[in-house]
């Protein structure tokens, strides 16, 4: 199926959604190693996909906004102004999402690592700081989802859509090896 760049990304927010579903009964059950798998799982998904959204799509975005010529149909067309703002904020989200997963995969090799059997403090600290994220990223991806991809559908040319296609698609399949594809069933 030739789905468009829009499309591609929204079923990605889709499928992370799903990941910390699993994230979130795997805290209600209290599993210390499949909280570690899924939180590193959630952790590399999303930096696959803010990497498809830095390296290619941001920019593909600016480049279509600033154009003079643009695209003569596009009806959601923002100023470049506002289209610098917009994507200035996610940026920093995206930065924001790295940081603390970055501290929270420390906190949580940390408790793997002493085994500890009752990790009763470090979890719900984890979890909350895990909720921090995702709330972020409900409203971050509702940002993207309602304005930045329908200005790549809209603005961008055909030919450099075609371009931005592949290598959106290449870095979202780029997952780091330790994700054996047997463990993500
Ligand atoms: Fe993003
Ligand atoms: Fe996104």
């Amino acid at each position: 199926m030739d789905l468009a760049i829009d499309k591609i990304l929204e079923s990605d927010h889709r499928e992370i959604d799903v990941i910390l579903e699993r994230l979130d009964e795997a805290f209600e059950r209290g599993i210390v190693a499949d909280i570690h798998f899924l939180t590193d799982y959630f952790w590399a998904r999303l930096a696959m996909h803010i990497r498809a959204e830095h390296l290619h799509l941001f920019p593909a975005v600016l480049d279509a906004v600033g154009s003079k010529a643009g695209n003569a149909v596009s009806i959601s067309r923002p100023t470049l102004a506002h289209a610098e703002e917009v994507l200035i904020i996610l940026r920093s989200e995206h930065n924001f999402f790295m940081d603390e997963l970055a501290d929270v995969m420390k906190r949580l090799r940390r408790i793997v690592r002493l085994r500890d059997p009752v990790p009763a403090v470090g979890l719900p600290l984890i979890r909350t700081q895990i909720g921090r994220v995702v709330e972020t990223l409900a409203s971050h991806n509702a940002v993207e989802e309602s304005e930045v991809y329908i200005w790549v559908e809209e603005m961008v040319s055909n030919a450099k859509k075609a371009k931005l296609k592949t290598e959106i698609a290449r870095e979202l399949k780029n997952i780091p090896p330790r994700f054996d594809s047997s463990n993500l069933q």
